[in-house]
């Protein structure tokens, strides 16, 4: 095999309490990436549609990953990627992810796949690392593992797959703007009170518990991030109206998807996620602020060949 497509998901990650380290993976959205073997040596982006990225080898986070698989495995051709952008750069559902964990899932396939997951997601941490300004794997693990994803730690990395409840959806808002991850994360404190700590780790592992037993009731009392919801959702226009309004129309709980600005809510069956859809339009159509909404079952496969 010479030449690859590939679907590379978006993602949501932290799901409210565990900032870093929980994500899942949503089926409607995501880039294609055609990787292709070549006869001159290295890694070169040769095409990029649908968003204004780098083309510089050593900037774009697609070939950053690829350039760490590529250096590690020394193989004896090239490869050259294009890039068909779906996720907005910024929209928080794991734009950068999907282009690092991509190229490194194609390029091992060509291969014959000498890498297993959690090699391919340590190296595409190497580009991730750049988009964000640190290494972290909670959308790189849930875009090459599939559904819920528990990243146990970095170094080394350690992935745990969660299981996913047959009926849970996502319904996402996506507003037009742009919160660079970066600036994100720089805003946020650097030491958290105990009581919140206390609050937030129980939250954590009462959703893990709650994944495991189908408990959509003790899922949704899990859904509260007490540690950076109250400052990133500063930077997203009308969040506090959505998640008000969102819960009003069934949604099992609401929170800000990765860094931002979308805003994602879990509901139990799609007729619910379709109606926190309605909910969630009703209040951005009150604003000058252009948006898109999308529903999604949980992507429980992950990336996948075309
Ligand atoms: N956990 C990361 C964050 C995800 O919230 O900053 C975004 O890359």
């Amino acid at each position: 095999m010479n030449e690859i497509k590939i679907f590379s998901p978006a993602t949501v990650a932290n799901v409210s309490c565990g900032f870093d380290v929980l994500g899942f993976c949503i089926d409607t959205i995501g880039d294609e990436m055609v990787i292709r073997k070549t006869k001159e040596k290295g890694i070169k982006i040769t095409k990029i549609v649908g968003a204004d990225l780098p083309f510089e080898t050593e900037k774009n986070v697609a070939s950053v990953s690829a350039l760490a698989l590529y250096n590690h495995a020394k193989p004896d051709c090239g490869f050259e990627i294009e890039i068909y952008k779906n996720i907005k750069p910024g929209s928080g559902i794991g734009s950068s992810s999907a282009s690092a964990a991509g190229s490194v899932f194609a390029i091992n396939e060509l291969l014959g796949k000498p890498y297993n997951q959690t090699e391919i997601t340590n190296f595409a941490m190497k580009g991730e690392a750049i988009a964000s300004g640190c290494e972290h794997a909670d959308n790189i693990a849930p875009a090459l593992f599939g559904g819920f994803t528990l990243v146990k730690s970095t170094t080394p990395l350690k992935v745990l797959q969660l299981p996913t409840p047959k009926d849970l959806f996502v319904t996402i808002i996506h507003p037009q703007i742009e919160v660079k991850t970066s600036e994100s994360r720089a805003i946020l404190p650097k030491d958290i009170p105990l009581q919140n700590a206390i609050t937030q780790w129980s939250n954590v592992g009462s959703l893990v518990h709650a994944l495991h037993t189908e408990d959509y009731n003790l899922l949704s009392e899990s859904l509260e991030d007490v540690v950076v919801e109250p400052y990133r959702s500063q930077l997203i226009p009308h969040f506090n109206s959505v998640k008000t309004e969102v819960i009003k129309a069934g949604a099992l709980g609401a929170g800000i998807s990765g860094s931002g600005p979308s805003i994602f809510a879990l509901s139990k069956g799609k007729d619910t996620a379709e109606a926190v859809a309605e909910a969630m339009k009703n209040v951005y159509s009150k604003t000058e602020i252009e948006f898109n909404v999308y529903v999604s079952k949980i992507n429980t496969q992950g990336m996948k060949v075309l």
